[in-house]
């Protein structure tokens, strides 16, 4: 198993000074992550807790973090989730855990299923176990919508099927079945955030981020598949109902974190492709099928329990995604100057060697007419 490497402090304080102050103590397991860093930044400016992050920094980086690396109230601790002791050091005198660390993406869980589950589940194990022996009051469980696999209706409602299609779904599965069961067992309060598709600054590898890039460098934007229907929701969302689990107590039911409107991945590569100052073609591949098709979240419980309100347009805040990489781009002449309707091409005509079942199909064949459907929380909103 991982070893703990020593703790490179961000403040001049050691653990055991941290340990002192325990009722302000928080720690946020991931946060040098996409999340976790937003979240911690957050903590910081809002509150007068002393905040902790473990994180391995295997997708992590410390330059998330760099703004704050004068506040004493923060520390930076090297650890693996995966390694007990680590953690509970890390841990001790916590009033509240933030566990974000995570394999926290469907395609590296499907390429590396041991890593997963050994992260994913045995690292929140190790997580839940650390906050039973060190008392930690409250654990927050970074949960997500890939729990659900396949829905058997839309929007999604947080009782429904727990039936994972891929080794990420599972292993947050197992993860919220250790949070309940350490909950009844142990006394352990712990609350589960069911994500939906996050978006915002920092996050790396996911669709939105990998077409922002491609976009402002021109580049073709591919979708498997073509069908997806996605529910987006903005960082601060999601930082906020982080926050608000916290403030409102520790019996609340597992929670959908997410806009409650589904845009179809088409839609969203072409106001991606709209945004970005370049001609910028879109491609149709063959699906990929770790991927669940559709997805849309009931959020009536995020709204009562939670009193969060989602923007009408999940994707209004990507504009501020798209700006400054499509005008770095411009200004290196990477590409074209001007914004253009996005062109549809073919598999066969972009991409001759990943030809496939799907290749030659145009985008617009999917007749996406956009429609809103007025009635909130009860039938699928499909976003414009
Ligand atoms: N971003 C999303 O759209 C989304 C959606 C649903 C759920 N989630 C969940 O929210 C959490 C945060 O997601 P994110 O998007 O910020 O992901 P991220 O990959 O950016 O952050 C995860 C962090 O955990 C760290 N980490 C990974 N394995 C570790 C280990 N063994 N020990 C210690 N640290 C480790 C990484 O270095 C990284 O900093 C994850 O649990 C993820 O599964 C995210």
């Amino acid at each position: 198993m991982a070893t703990v490497v020593p703790s490179w402090c961000l403040n001049t304080g050691g653990m055991e000074e941290h340990a002192e102050q325990s009722a302000n103590k928080v720690v946020v397991t991931g946060g040098a992550g996409f999340i976790g860093s937003h979240l911690v930044e957050r903590l910081l400016a809002t509150s007068p807790a002393h905040v902790v992050v473990v994180d391995n920094l295997s997708r992590g980086r410390l330059a998330h973090l760099g703004a704050h690396r004068t506040d004493t109230r923060l520390q930076f601790v090297k650890a693996d989730i995966r390694d007990p002791a680590g953690l509970e050091a890390a841990v001790e005198g916590a009033g509240v855990i933030y566990h974000l660390a995570a394999q926290s993406t469907v395609m590296g869980a499907m390429h590396d299923p041991a890593h997963a589950f050994t992260t994913n589940v045995i690292g929140t194990f190790n997580v839940l176990r650390a906050a039973v022996r060190c008392k930690v009051a409250h654990v927050i469980f970074a949960s997500s919508r890939q729990v659900y696999g396949e829905p058997i209706r839309l929007p999604v409602e947080e009782n429904d099927p727990l039936m994972a299609i891929n080794s990420y779904g599972a292993s947050k599965v197992a993860g919220e079945a250790f949070c309940r069961a350490f909950r009844r067992e142990f006394g352990l309060h712990t609350t589960i955030l069911r994500f939906a598709n996050v978006y915002g600054p920092r996050d790396v590898g996911r669709v939105i981020p990998l077409w922002v890039d491609r976009a402002a460098h021109g580049r073709v934007l591919e979708i498997y598949g073509g069908e997806q229907i996605v529910d987006f929701v903005w960082i601060d969302q999601a930082v906020e109902a982080l926050v608000r689990a916290v403030v409102l107590g520790s019996s609340l039911p597992p929670i959908n974190v997410a806009s409650g409107t589904g845009t179809r991945i088409v839609d969203l590569a072409r106001r991606i492709a709209a945004l970005a100052s370049a001609h910028v073609p879109i491609a149709i591949l063959p699906p990929r099928s770790v991927e669940v098709t559709r997805f849309v979240a009931n959020v009536d419980r995020m709204r009562q329990l939670l009193q969060i309100e989602p923007p009408l347009d999940p994707l209004v805040h990507l504009p501020k995604l798209l700006s400054p990489l499509a005008e770095s781009a411009t200004r290196a002449g990477v590409v074209a100057p001007a914004a253009s309707a996005p062109t549809v091409s073919s598999v066969a005509a972009l991409d001759p060697p990943r030809r496939g079942a799907a290749a030659g199909r145009q985008l617009e064949a999917h007749a996406v007419g956009a429609r809103r459907v007025s009635k909130r929380g009860s039938r699928p909103r499909i976003a414009v």
